[in-house]
């Protein structure tokens, strides 16, 4: 298969800019040539650029950015349905408001393939607020509840074709929900794997129980990688950290177990803001991660410095 990636420079739903600078930092950190070298064909197709941003008004006074939003949405969204007809796209955000669209084109994808659309989201965040809840006002905050149907985002953002089934969805490295995603979080039905979790019982069983999940429903399955579900140590160069993320050897075994499940056809990599990095660490991890998920081997691992 052929693995296409795609930048979005997505900044806006980010409440610190630099995120715009995510996908340059990938292809200076070596993305493509690394992938190529797992023997994949590669293709980067550039950036997506999205239409430009309406006026739109909104009674949640604190919302920021929502015509640039809506329009990164729609183009992300016919991006994502086109690029998965034969191929496994990787997004190069960008912040994690263009999941909106990557999920929004991929459901659409999964439906015209009669196959349900499950996700995987590596994230310190549940981004599950509405447009009434957010109190920050950043859209990061919520791209799963758009992609699930939550109510109130009608009439603003592109109707989806298939909503996402909140069953299908595995959260997993969770550690700040806010007091409004509480609730709705846990009477989703989403399978929540947060930190305590891992703590307690290991990333490995949980993992294999939703591939066991996602292979037996016949699915198609979409990873979205968020900086922040790795530890800030080892990943400063985000924007939105907490403490107490995924370590480097927690988040490779993720990847590899992925890889060997051969059920994953589309990658998020999103929140990488470049201007927070150091000299290129959380890049070049990023891409070390990306390559695992596409098949790297761990004695096969290149000696970096970070
Ligand atoms: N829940 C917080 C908010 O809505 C943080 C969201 C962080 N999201 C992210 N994709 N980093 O502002
Ligand atoms: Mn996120
Ligand atoms: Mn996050
Ligand atoms: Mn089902």
């Amino acid at each position: 298969t052929r693995c296409l990636l795609l930048g979005a420079r997505v900044q806006e739903g980010a409440g610190r800019l630099g995120c715009d600078m995510g996908p340059s930092a990938y292809r200076a950190a070596g993305l493509a040539e690394a992938l190529a070298g797992l023997g994949l064909d590669v293709v980067d197709g550039g950036d997506v650029v999205p239409g430009p941003a309406a006026d739109l008004a909104h009674p949640n006074p604190a919302l920021r950015q929502l015509g640039a939003f809506a329009a990164w949405t729609e183009a992300l969204a016919g991006a994502a349905y086109a690029a998965s007809a034969d191929a496994v796209p990787v997004f190069l955000g960008g912040d994690h408001s263009l999941s909106a669209g990557t999920l929004a084109g991929l459901g659409r994808r999964a439906a015209a393939e009669e196959r349900p659309l499950f996700v995987l989201w590596l994230d310190a965040h549940a981004d599950f607020h509405t447009l009434d809840t957010t109190t920050s006002g950043n859209l990061h905050g919520v791209p799963l509840a758009y992609a699930t149907g939550r109510p109130g985002f009608a009439g603003l953002l592109p109707p989806l074709a298939a909503p996402l089934d909140p069953a299908h969805v595995c959260l997993m490295g969770t550690r700040s929900l806010d007091p409004a995603e509480r609730g709705p979080v846990t009477a989703s039905g989403m399978t929540v794997y947060d930190m305590r979790s891992i703590d307690e019982d290991g990333i490995v069983g949980p993992l294999r129980a939703f591939l066991e999940r996602v292979a037996a429903a016949g699915g198609r399955l979409h990873v979205s990688l968020d900086v922040d579900f790795l530890d800030p140590e080892i990943a400063p160069g985000v924007g939105t950290t907490v403490p107490g993320g995924a370590t480097f050897r927690e988040a490779h075994l993720v990847m590899e177990m992925l890889h060997d499940s051969g059920l994953v056809g589309s990658l998020d990599l999103v929140e990488l803001n470049p201007f927070l990095d150091e000299r290129g660490r959380t890049a070049l991890l990023m891409v070390d991660l990306a390559a695992s998920l596409m098949g790297r081997r761990v004695l096969d691992r290149p000696t970096r410095t970070y």
